[in-house]
């Protein structure tokens, strides 16, 4: 079995920084050891010297939110599966966990998954695992619930938008969370009031306010708000923990704090583009807002902060891409009508690198910049301590990060396969220099080293 040493860098886990050597075996890490030991001298005869000084060893990133070429908004998302996780490799994201979805008009859970695991399967640069979206949750997708638990996909995202398609009432929401607490399982939730978004988005384009940045203003934040306080108030009662995805706005946070404080399990993912992009970018002319239209939405710049304070300080849990890339011509779609735009931006490969200018700016400390991007995505959803953390045992899923060598983001360089990046010209304080999947490299100094299918399957555990 082929050995590394990892030495010389500061290893960066959630709970604490250490000068340590990192010694891999295989596919896994045997020890974190002092680099003068005997032990770590003895193993390092005839293993491969990795010289990490000055860098930071950390693990590999989990982003827990992508749609690679996924079916959606009457297009299909730009990047499959094999150029977005080449594409996550780069910017230090080792898992990705996707959402396996069923087509238009279609209900089965089982057959979303065995489509998603046909299109996965082979193409991966890193290790995957699949969430579920539902519509239409009754007695037989309850029960399909159960079978795909006991295949190791233990999250499902239901919705309180897009009414008329993936939108749940508030009846199918309790009984699946009620059925998904007892399996251990997690319900996660697009929170947004689709019914009322609806009504807005019909008058906006009547009055003939057709243009991207109506797009943010027919979907406040007050319906985001008034979602996550309703997914928090039927988790209270049904007994399940709930995880917000793509949380945008500090009402929206507010209501995940006042939740929580009644002792409701809640937790909540936010996204690089609710951190760096504001209604302005949504203003760009020439229909250029349209590379920002997402949901929920961009947002007015004030609830950035808040946000970035919510990290630092737990209010919210994790940081996810919601990795969805439309090209240029995809987003034409809706030129003459912002409904019509595909919704998603593409934003896999940067994750890492730009939640670390949050350590920068002073708004997490190192440990929590590992936490969010990984250790907590681990704990979430049932991959701990396989991944997210370096210690004997675990995976050897891991990153090199360089943090005097800054980059600048554009669709110029980057990996994914999208014509335009949401983030062109952001200059980011650091930069992944090599990606470690099961002990072996994948990415160093801006080369591609893996192969096709390196990444495989994650079947993951319920908390209970
Ligand atoms: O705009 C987005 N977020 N596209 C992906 C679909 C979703 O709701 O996550
Ligand atoms: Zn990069
Ligand atoms: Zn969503
Ligand atoms: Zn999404």
């Amino acid at each position: 079995m082929g050995r590394t040493v990892i030495h010389g860098g500061l290893v960066v886990n959630a709970g604490d920084s250490i000068r340590a050597s990192v010694l891999i075996e295989g596919e896994r890490i045997v020890a974190v050891a002092d680099p003068e030991s005997s032990f770590v001298e003895a193993f390092a005869q005839g293993a491969d010297l990795v010289d990490a000084t000055g860098k930071y060893v950390i693990p590999g990133g989990i982003d827990a939110h992508t749609h690679m070429q996924a079916e959606a908004f009457n297009s299909t998302a730009s990047d499959t599966f094999e150029t977005g996780t080449i594409a996550a490799a780069f910017g230090g994201t080792t898992t990705i966990l996707d959402f396996a979805a069923p087509v238009p008009g279609a209900n089965s859970l089982v057959e979303a998954v065995d489509r998603y695991h046909a299109k996965a399967e082979g193409q991966c640069a890193v290790d995957y695992g699949f969430h579920v979206n539902t519509r239409g949750i009754d007695e037989t997708r309850l029960k399909e619930m159960t079978q795909l638990v006991g295949e190791g996909i233990t999250s499902f995202k239901m919705f309180t938008a897009y009414p008329g398609d993936w939108y749940s009432t508030d009846d199918q929401l309790f009984r699946a969370y009620r059925h998904l607490g007892n399996l251990g399982a997690l319900p996660m939730m697009h929170a947004e009031n689709g019914i009322v978004i609806d009504v807005m988005r019909e008058e906006a384009v009547l009055r003939g306010d057709t243009d991207p940045v109506w797009h943010s203003l027919t979907r406040p934040e007050a319906m985001e708000a008034e979602a996550v306080h309703r997914c928090g108030r039927l988790a209270e009662v049904a007994g399940s923990p709930v995880y917000i995805v793509h949380l945008s706005s500090e009402p929206a946070l507010e209501e995940v704090l006042r939740a929580r404080e009644r002792g409701v399990q809640i937790s909540a993912e936010t996204c690089p583009q609710y951190l760096f992009l504001d209604l302005d970018h949504l203003r760009e002319p020439d229909f250029g807002g349209s590379k920002y239209v997402c949901s929920p939405p961009i947002r007015d710049k004030r609830n950035q902060n808040p946000l970035w304070k919510a990290l630092g300080n737990r209010g919210l849990a994790t940081v996810a891409t919601d990795h969805c890339p439309f090209c240029w011509d995809q987003k034409e779609l809706g030129r003459d009508d912002f409904r019509n735009i595909p919704n998603g931006i593409p934003g896999v490969e940067h994750r890492v690198e730009q939640i670390y200018q949050g350590v920068v700016d002073g708004h997490l400390s190192l440990n929590r910049w590992v936490e969010v991007c990984s250790t907590e995505v681990a704990r979430t959803f049932g991959l701990h301590p396989r991944k997210g953390v370096i210690t004997a045992g675990a995976d050897a899923d891991i990153v090199i990060f360089d943090p005097h060598t800054p980059h600048t983001i554009s669709a110029a360089t980057h990996h994914m396969a999208n014509d335009y990046s949401a983030f062109e010209g952001q200059s980011l304080p650091g930069s992944v220099e090599t990606t470690f999947l099961h002990g072996r490299k994948i990415v160093d100094g801006g080369r591609y080293l893996g192969t096709k299918g390196d990444g495989r399957f994650l079947a993951r555990s319920t908390a209970a």
